[in-house]
């Protein structure tokens, strides 16, 4: 695995700013996000070496070099996931790359369902801190030191500074900002009743199906992490109805200039 990802940094890293030092993650419907970056190119995974390729309807698979906030960023403009069938090595294939290429900071959003009574679709969850609840360990298997510790902390997975300056952000813009616990399941089932209800008692606010591996990774990596979740439905009894897919899109895309807005504003000021 070392050497893939030393072949596929070198490849990108001509490509790249060497003073770029931000990283994002795109996730579910969120892709528009990358309308407020100023591209200067963006490379279909297809043709970075050894880069998974994505699959799933509404994640065009593409690594965008550019700048946002005035900062040179490369973002990931669609993710893979575990329902997908990628191995977690996979999944958190990126996060590995950037942190070869010296990334040092790394912004991720979701799709979520929300769990907490006092959410409403469209809101957007700071997340503080995860559950993981994937089936299988990202860093399962041969540590590389190179990368990080063979036992990494997770006392702080979320920077609690780049936290307050985004909470002070959402604020000074006017933008409703939820703050809670994020549970990562594998899917790609949505929850039934029990299972949301079990998640909001283990201490869960919203629950989705990517996000934990790539943190975790990045931690290990010793990156500086804030992530975000999108609500795009209710897993609160009273309020579940039928979800499918398009719902979870088409409320994430009405609530994404919100969450750009926060986030291009975190950079030019972090
Ligand atoms: N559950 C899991 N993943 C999700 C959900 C959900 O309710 N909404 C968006 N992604």
């Amino acid at each position: 695995m070392l050497d893939k990802i030393r072949e596929t940094a070198s490849w990108l890293r001509p490509q790249i700013p060497a003073e770029t030092e931000t990283g994002i993650i795109l996730g579910t419907g969120l892709g528009e996000l990358a309308k407020s970056i100023s591209i200067k190119s963006a490379i279909p995974y297809e043709n970075i070496p050894h880069f998974p390729v994505s699959t799933v309807e509404g994640h065009l698979g593409s690594l965008i070099i550019g700048t946002l906030g005035d900062r040179p960023v490369i973002a990931m403009q669609g993710r893979f996931h575990y329902y997908e069938g990628y191995s977690m090595q996979q999944v958190t294939y990126p996060v590995r790359t950037m942190q070869s290429l010296g990334i040092k900071y790394l912004f991720v959003s979701n799709a979520a369902g929300g769990m907490n009574n006092t959410f409403d679709i469209g809101d957007i969850m700071l997340i503080e801190d995860h559950i993981n609840l994937f089936p299988e360990h990202p860093l399962r298997g041969k540590n590389f030191t190179q990368f990080g510790a063979r036992f990494p902390d997770m006392s702080e997975p979320y920077d609690r500074e780049l936290q307050r300056l985004a909470t002070d952000i959402a604020r000074s813009h006017g933008v409703k900002l939820q703050h809670g616990v994020y549970v990562g399941t594998q899917g790609p089932s949505f929850e039934t009743p029990a299972e949301y209800n079990f998640f909001r008692i283990i201490g869960g606010d919203a629950v989705g199906m990517s996000t934990v591996p790539e943190v975790i990774v990045a931690r290990h990596g010793g990156m500086r992490v804030l992530a975000f979740s999108i609500i795009t439905d209710l897993g609160v009894a009273g309020k579940i109805i039928e979800v499918t897919h398009e719902d979870v899109q088409k409320a994430a895309m009405e609530a994404q200039p919100k969450l750009a807005t926060i986030i291009e504003a975190v950079i030019k000021r972090m």
